[in-house]
């Protein structure tokens, strides 16, 4: 989603924003924009495209000031091109936003009435017009922003500076994140602390609601009901994000190499070793026992690690589980018993959809507890418990190494509320523990495969559709696997349990249709095999994905067998996630495509 960034300072700021919105990048834009106060004067400079042409721009066109904001849009209204670039500006104040201002429309034909002059189609315009009009009618810039935020319906981040204010920078947050940074002599604001780190590691995190008002050397915020209000400042340690691609080619390879060291840190987070038992410190808040239901809640590959811990919750602690996709379940006003549990799933820990489904569970007695990557993040700080993923910070769009983090998490979970609920004996706990602590090295393994995928890739990079199949916990991997593909090559693939197939999607086997199978040998593997022998005999071009006793027993012609290390089937999708996200990668390195930030997508979808 968008990236907002904003300094008040005592030198000049243009370049520092630049560079702050750089570390915004990840989160995926498409035109970019900065505004500073020159002699009280308000000046813009807007670019469509990366930020590369904003600095071109600056180049040609340089910008004094020492307070100024920033911006990297994710286009949502309007087209992304500089008319629509942020920031918007009247003839006293200059706003970036990141959200959706859902009345918009209706605002703007009242602010038309009463004769402003609209530039642009965006709905953020109304912002600047909707202050500037309260201005007007005599309010100062603090009591003008506090009359106009309730009008607005929607999710918003802002920073607004202020014509002939070189004293003054004010930010407001409503379901979209704003943080706020302490420095010498100047202050910031940011999406995250990820932009401000080369500012400051010192860091106030805005509530909902809460509006901030900054000098140089001061923060005042006044929280949603007007009053003035406290907010904790945390030292955030910035080492872990100085995030960096080493020597891999994209953020996304380096992150898909760093999962068996990420996923050992995770899962030591959540087993003693010693005992071969879990624990999960930050838990007190979930009783298993007393567990009515489970209901998992997410978007994406998150939703995708829900659905593996779905098989694991039912399976290990014998609790019923209900799982949907955020964007369907905020709204389907879904009756939710007592003593029950909501599981939300983010990498992000804000995406719109999701933390709009821990609300609503929240508001029907529901017991919180978030996977989140980011512990500091909107959706954390609302649960009534965490269980941190200890990924580090993720930069490639496409989700990899928060996702087997996420899987590890669940994993653990899952045999501790079975433990809990009695349903697992202390062997079958420390059998299950091991077989969760032999994934790292497992991992290692499976990463050896990547030279045979990388020529895979070459193959599947011809194709215009892609199926991938999968029974058990191998459906979610194969749903996974598609959207790794689809996402970052743009090559259009479904995911598909395997004994759907003759339900229907059979009809588009021909010889121009890769099925991708991911099967270990576990209880369901005979029966995925009968599926691919009814891919097979349609001339269907099978890759199958599965380890050396799955490759001896298969018994049909593909034209690649990626063997995996053998793994307990029960952690298999935590291994299985290696070859199918290689596979993604290499296929979409090979088109060209932009891996990191591929089109239209964001890192963190921040809005609905
Ligand atoms: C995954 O590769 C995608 N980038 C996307 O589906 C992502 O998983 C989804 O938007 C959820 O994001 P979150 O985990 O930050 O909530």
């Amino acid at each position: 989603m968008c990236g907002i960034v904003g300094i008040i300072g005592n030198r000049v700021v243009s370049g520092r924003i630049v560079d702050a919105l750089k570390r915004l990048e990840y989160r995926g834009y498409d035109s970019t924009g900065i505004a500073t106060l020159i002699d009280g004067r308000i000046e813009r400079r807007r670019a469509e495209g990366k930020l590369r042409s904003l600095e071109a721009r600056l180049e040609r066109e340089p910008l004094d000031g020492v307070i100024g904001i920033g911006h990297t849009r994710w286009a949502t209204h309007g087209r992304p091109n500089e008319t629509n670039a942020h920031p918007h500006v009247t003839d006293r104040l200059a706003v970036v936003h990141n959200g959706i201002i859902e009345n918009f429309r209706q605002l703007r034909d009242e602010l038309e009435g009463a004769g402003a002059r609209f530039e642009s189609d965006t709905d953020t315009e109304v912002v600047a017009h909707l202050i500037s009009h309260a201005m007007s009618a005599g309010l100062d810039p603090v009591a003008a922003v506090t009359t106009i935020l309730p009008r607005l319906r929607g999710a918003f981040a802002l920073a607004i500076l202020f014509q002939g204010r070189g004293d003054l920078l004010i930010g407001a947050r409503r379901g979209s994140p704003l943080a706020v940074g302490h420095g010498e002599g100047e202050m910031f604001l940011g999406s995250d602390a990820l932009a401000l780190a080369p500012f400051t590691d010192m860091i106030t995190y805005l509530d909902e609601g809460d509006i901030a008002v900054l000098s140089q050397t001061s923060l005042r915020i006044i929280d949603e009901a007007g009053s003035e209000a406290e907010r904790p400042s945390q030292q955030i340690q910035t080492g872990a994000f100085m995030a960096e691609k080493g020597n891999f080619r994209h953020f996304m390879a380096k992150e898909i190499h760093e999962q068996p060291e990420v996923v050992a840190r995770t899962l030591a987070h959540y087993v003693d070793m010693a005992e071969g038992v879990t624990n999960f410190p930050g838990g007190e808040g979930v009783d298993w026992t007393k567990l009515s239901r489970i209901t998992i809640s997410a978007c994406g590959t998150a939703f995708y690690a829900g659905l593996v811990a779905k098989y694991w919750f039912e399976r290990f602690a014998r609790i019923p589980v209900e799982i949907d996709v955020a964007s369907e379940f905020r709204y389907r006003d879904a009756p939710l018993e007592e003593n029950g549990l909501m599981i939300v799933v983010s990498q992000s820990g804000e995406t719109a959809d999701t933390l709009a489904s821990l609300r609503y569970a929240r508001d029907n007695g529901q017991t919180i507890l978030s996977v989140v990557n980011v512990p500091t993040s909107s959706i954390a700080r609302e649960s009534h418990a965490i269980a941190p993923t200890l990924a580090g910070p993720e930069i490639g769009v496409a989700s990899t190494k928060a996702f087997t983090c996420q899987l590890t998490v669940l994993f653990a979970l899952a045999i501790q509320a079975g433990r809990a609920r009695g349903k697992l004996d202390a062997a079958r706990e420390g059998a299950l523990v091991s077989a969760l602590m032999s994934v790292p090295a497992l991992m290692n393994e499976a990463m050896k495969r990547e030279p045979e995928i990388e020529r895979l890739a070459r193959e599947l990079s011809k194709a215009r559709d892609v199926l991938y199949l999968g029974r058990g916990t191998s459906y979610p991997m194969a749903l996974e696997g598609a959207l790794k593909l689809k996402e970052i090559s743009y090559i259009h693939a479904e995911g598909y349990a395997a004994g759907e197939l003759k339900h229907g999607p059979i009809a588009l086997i021909d010889e121009s249709v890769p099925v991708i199978v991911v099967a270990p040998h576990d209880e369901v593997f005979e029966k995925t095999i009968s599926n691919m022998q009814e891919v097979a005999a349609r001339g269907g071009r099978i890759i199958l994905i599965t380890d050396a006793k799955g490759a001896a027993a298969a018994g049909v012609e593909t034209i690649a067998t990626l063997v995996m290390p053998d793994v307990d089937p029960v952690v298999a999708p935590i291994v299985y996630a290696l070859p199918i996200q290689m596979i993604a990668y290499h296929t979409a390195v090979f088109m060209g495509k932009d891996v990191d930030q591929p089109r239209n997508l964001a890192k963190s979808v921040t809005v609905e």
